[in-house]
């Protein structure tokens, strides 16, 4: 294991809230961070020591990056591969690898992947053409939610299709790009897995966290997750598994839907922090970003838990600020959340301005706290 020294520059493509949580956990112990991202307000670049501004393909952007870092990661998993190439050529530490990036930001890469391992996802027909349609609708039962290959988050790229009319109206909106149709899966319920794998290949996975959506973006996530032993057993073992397969250096996060026996099939792999792990900077001894600074910088993984019996995340989305700022003064009848704002200038719809945490003796009691709060902070007193 060759640790990289503190004074050491990371570099990170994105300047998102992931982006920033990293920088601050890399600085925290010592390091300095540059940051590419194409806005000049990212919330990632008001922390950078180097703050470099461009699209995530400008050569000239890349360049500049690659010659002033040591290490270089990524918030998000939608990076070209090509841009990790002036990485590569100066022979940096790309961590996750190249592997790991490939397979997850392309569906079709990444169910393949995941079937060959032995673990199971919803069915799923892969969509080349308009042709390819008729067949796989009815071998999925006539139905199903059709998804880009490449590019999708928050539900973005995503139509639920019901005949082979609505499958051929949704192919034709996307642009006629490589898809996949899956089949519908009557979940009881979603869970992520967080999980940091190191670079001598030791993997640490924290307790199964439960997550709600409210149109296709993470709402709330509690932790433990309500499910059997073994059906968390499975998840973190598949987890532990695919991570290996992928040889992950960092953290990363998979999504399962677990099914009313308890079964489980994975969603999708996240290359990088999740939403879901946000509660983890509260809860946990290691926060997930802390993970995977230590990871990406070549230190031993620290074993993953949670300090507190139960915990609870809430998102803070941009339609908060609908009827102008909150009311933040109402979290002073709240003095057991943690507002958490990642310094976004503007809130639109949707966007994810910040998050609130709690903990508590029972997950529905945390997940009470800061629903209670996110509603007060909504309305006046
Ligand atoms: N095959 C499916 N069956 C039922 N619900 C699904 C299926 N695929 C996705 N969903 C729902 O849509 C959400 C977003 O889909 P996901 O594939 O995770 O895309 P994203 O990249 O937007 O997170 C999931 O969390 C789940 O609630
Ligand atoms: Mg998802």
């Amino acid at each position: 294991m060759s640790i990289l020294p503190p004074g050491s520059t990371l570099g990170i493509l994105g300047g998102g809230q992931l982006g920033r949580y990293m920088a601050m956990s890399a600085q925290s112990k010592g390091y300095r961070v540059a940051v590419l991202d194409p806005q000049e307000d990212a919330p990632a670049h008001m922390v950078a020591n180097l703050k470099l501004v461009g699209p995530y393909d400008d050569p000239e952007s890349l360049r500049q990056l690659a010659d002033c870092c040591d290490a270089i990661t990524f918030e998000f998993e939608n990076v070209p591969a090509s841009s990790l190439e002036p990485f590569a050529a100066k022979g940096l530490a790309i961590r996750p690898g190249p592997k790991a990036l490939a397979s997850c930001q392309d569906r079709i890469l990444e169910k393949t992947l995941i079937n060959h391992c032995g673990i199971e996802t919803a069915p799923w027909k892969p969509i080349h053409q308009a042709q390819d349609l008729a067949k796989a609708l009815a071998e999925l039962g006539g139905e199903g939610i059709l998804k880009t290959s490449r590019s999708g988050y928050d539900g973005k790229g995503q139509a639920r299709v019901k005949t082979l009319d609505d499958a051929q109206a949704a192919f034709a909106k996307f642009g006629s790009v490589a898809c996949v149709l899956e089949g519908l899966v009557p979940f009881a319920l979603e869970c992520s897995v967080l999980a940091a794998r190191d670079t001598d290949g030791h993997c640490e996975t924290y307790p199964v966290c439960e997550n709600a959506h409210q149109d296709h973006i993470l709402d709330v996530t509690i932790c433990p997750a309500a499910v059997s032993e073994s059906s968390a057993r499975a998840m973190r073992s598949r987890t532990a598994l695919l991570a290996q397969e992928l040889d992950y250096v960092g953290h990363l996060a998979v999504e399962f839907f677990v099914l009313p026996g308890g079964e489980v099939l994975v969603n999708e792999i996240a290359p990088r922090p999740h939403n879901s792990g946000h509660l983890t900077i509260d809860t946990a001894l290691h926060s997930q970003f802390e993970q995977h600074v230590r990871c990406v910088l070549g230190w031993p993984v620290l074993p993953y838990e949670s300090i507190q019996t139960a915990a609870a995340m809430a998102n803070l989305l941009g339609d908060l600020w609908d009827h102008g700022e909150p009311h933040w003064e109402r979290l002073g009848e709240f003095p057991d959340v943690r507002l958490h704002l990642y310094g976004k200038a503007k809130a639109r719809p949707g966007r994810k301005m910040g998050h609130l945490t709690a903990w508590a003796e029972s997950p529905l009691a945390a997940e009470r706290l800061v629903r209670d709060a996110r509603a007060a902070l909504g309305s006046a007193a």
